[in-house]
């Protein structure tokens, strides 16, 4: 039995995934159930007891066998910081982090939970040592608590989406890469170099908005608008082109934020100008995404396969091709807690 599993709270789908032993292995059990109502954003009792159920159904659905869990939090909700600081020994970082973050994290200290991870420590005493901060809110710490309690699950550790789609979707060896995970109601942008994630960038719109701007332009109900952006995507076709002017717009902004994170990885990291783009998340499957990012950044764009190295046995095998949804709860899967 694994010691845990990955669970992936989404605004439209609850994702979960058990590898065995934690080693890039076996994928043992994985499977997904709509989010219902506000999801983990709602402020109703009602409401997010329903999400512990829904949560308790894949589980079950999935046949996971443990009942701890990693758990991914809302990337826009934490906040992230790489700092400088001069070389320090792991026990004068712990004394000296508080008093550092207070410097970088826009929240009272008290109010956070504080994680930090050595990036680099260089030998030499005069150089700086790079540290990344996460803060997440404890108020919505004990949200996620709760919910995942009344599920009947332990939540173990916790993570920002971005360092979960850096484990599953980077491996040794890869040059500087971009991820670009498309959810429902956000996307992520995560710079990777060298296994560590450099920079991240949460944008306010995902499939959701696409959706929305379908239902808009051709008064189509909401499964239906659902299905054109499925079918026609962004491919220019004669049919599809217009759904692809409808779409268009709110990409641009989505290849705009790209080009700024490669600049941003160009100008501040040495020797990392990024070389690829790995797409994920169930919008990456939207029709001629990959083409159209790679005409606006002439980069490489491919589709993330989290699942690629692993063997498969059982309800398993049925997902595969879908791996890219996955992502985030198998970088939770793979974390060694
Ligand atoms: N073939 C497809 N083409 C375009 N979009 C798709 C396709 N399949 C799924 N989607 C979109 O993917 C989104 C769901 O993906 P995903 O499960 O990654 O989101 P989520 O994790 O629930 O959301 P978030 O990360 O924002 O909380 C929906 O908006 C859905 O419309
Ligand atoms: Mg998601």
């Amino acid at each position: 039995m694994a010691a845990h599993f990955g669970l992936d709270i989404g605004r439209s789908f609850v994702k979960v995934v058990e590898v065995d032993g934690g080693g890039k292995g076996l994928l043992k059990a994985a499977g997904s159930w709509q989010t219902p109502g506000g999801g983990i954003q709602s402020e109703s009792e009602t409401e997010l007891g329903k999400l512990s159920e829904a949560i308790r159904s894949c589980v079950e659905a999935a046949k996971i066998a443990t009942s701890n869990c990693v758990v991914s939090l809302v990337e826009s909700q934490v906040v992230s910081r790489l700092i400088e600081l001069p070389v320090l020994t792991d026990k004068e970082l712990v004394a000296a982090i508080n008093w550092e973050a207070e410097q970088y994290i826009p929240m009272p200290i008290k109010d956070v939970n504080l994680q930090y991870k050595v990036i680099s420590r260089p030998q030499d005493a005069s150089g700086k040592m790079s540290v990344l901060l996460l803060a997440a809110p404890k108020r919505m710490v004990a949200k996620y608590l709760n919910v995942v309690g009344a599920a009947g699950l332990k939540a173990v550790a916790f993570e920002t989406e971005s360092l979960a789609l850096a484990r599953a979707l980077f491996r040794p060896g890869d040059p500087a890469t971009i991820i670009v995970s498309l959810g429902a109601a956000s996307s992520e942008l995560v710079v990777v170099f060298g296994g560590n994630v450099l920079f991240t960038r949460s944008i306010a719109s995902g499939g959701m908005v696409l959706t929305k701007a379908i239902m808009a332009e051709f008064n189509l109900p909401q499964n239906q608008a659902e299905e054109y952006k499925q079918t026609y995507g962004i491919l220019e076709d004669k049919l599809s082109a217009k759904v692809a002017n409808v779409l268009k717009p709110t990409l641009d902004i989505l290849a705009a934020e790209l080009l700024k994170a490669m600049e941003y990885t160009h100008t501040h990291i040495q020797g990392s100008a990024v070389s690829r783009v790995v797409i994920c998340g169930g919008g990456a499957f939207l029709p001629g995404l990959s083409e159209f990012l790679a005409a606006r950044t002439s980069l490489e764009v491919s589709l993330g396969d989290p699942w690629a190295y692993f063997s498969k046995e059982g309800l398993v095998t049925k997902l595969v091709g879908q791996g890219s949804i996955y992502a985030v709860a198998t970088g939770l899967a793979l974390r060694s807690v």
